[in-house]
């Protein structure tokens, strides 16, 4: 039996059965602003804490930013400087240079031995690829992943209609587990509900309920125990 590797948000490892199996990667989507950076870095911080080294895999922003954010939610990233490696990347970059980042990247989970992984987000780069070409990098992704046996969590857009499915409704074919952040509105005039919801995890019996939640000082807090309407 492989081990869950706990998300550092206990709600959600609930929802998850306990939380993300050793190895696997998962897909955390959502709208703009739903928390997907933050859910992102509450499992990479969790493994900090472990002892774990971990990867940021950043598209969005700079180390500083990554540390400054993250100090604005409690958690203090400089303290694991020897654990904590964050990795900048350009999307066009990547997309000049694909084959760089294919035989860089396994050489940096290599070297350091990581445990967790973040990307964050893959938007970008799913945007700038056309129709066969995202779907053949974002196989390259899963595939480097696996080979280097790092568990994972790729952030990404959902579609505007369909909160559950990624923006491309190619992401979820490659990740074993898909969470979705959403924006729940009962009607025009009420004020928005978070919610969150296990989609999909392979091997894994997991809630299929979407729970409210916010984003607090203290990151994300999942409240297990009511339900959204
Ligand atoms: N300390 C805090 N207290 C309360 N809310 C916070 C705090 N820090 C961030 N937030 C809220 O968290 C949200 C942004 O979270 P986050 O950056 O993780 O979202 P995201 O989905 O990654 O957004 P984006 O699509 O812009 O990358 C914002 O709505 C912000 O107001
Ligand atoms: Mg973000």
């Amino acid at each position: 039996m492989r081990a869950k590797l706990s998300t550092g948000i206990p709600g959600l490892d609930n929802l998850l059965g306990g939380g993300i199996l050793e190895g696997h990667v998962v897909a955390v989507i959502g709208l703009y602003e739903t928390g997907k950076t933050t859910l992102g870095l509450h499992f990479v911080y969790e493994g900090l804490k472990n002892g774990e080294s971990c990867i940021i895999i950043s598209f969005n922003e700079d180390e500083e930013s990554i540390v400054e954010n993250s100090k604005a939610i409690g958690m203090d990233l400089e303290q694991f400087k020897d654990k904590i490696q964050i990795v900048r990347l350009e999307a066009v970059e990547v997309k000049r240079n694909i084959e760089k980042i294919e035989s860089e990247l396994p050489e940096i989970i290599n070297a350091s031995n990581a445990k967790r992984m973040l990307i964050d987000t893959v938007s970008v780069l799913e945007t700038i690829f056309e129709d066969a070409e995202r779907y053949k990098v974002l196989a390259m992704l899963r595939r480097m992943l696996k080979s280097a046996r790092i568990t994972a969590i790729i952030t990404s857009e959902a579609d505007k209609y369909n909160p559950n499915s990624s923006k491309y409704g190619l992401l979820e074919y490659i990740c074993d587990g898909l969470i979705s952040l959403k924006v729940i509105r009962k009607s025009e005039l009420d004020e928005p509900i978070l919610g969150i919801e296990v989609v999909k995890m392979r091997r894994t019996k997991h809630s299929r309920k979407p729970k409210p939640y916010a984003i607090t000082e203290n990151g994300i807090v999942v409240f297990e125990e009511a339900e959204i309407f």
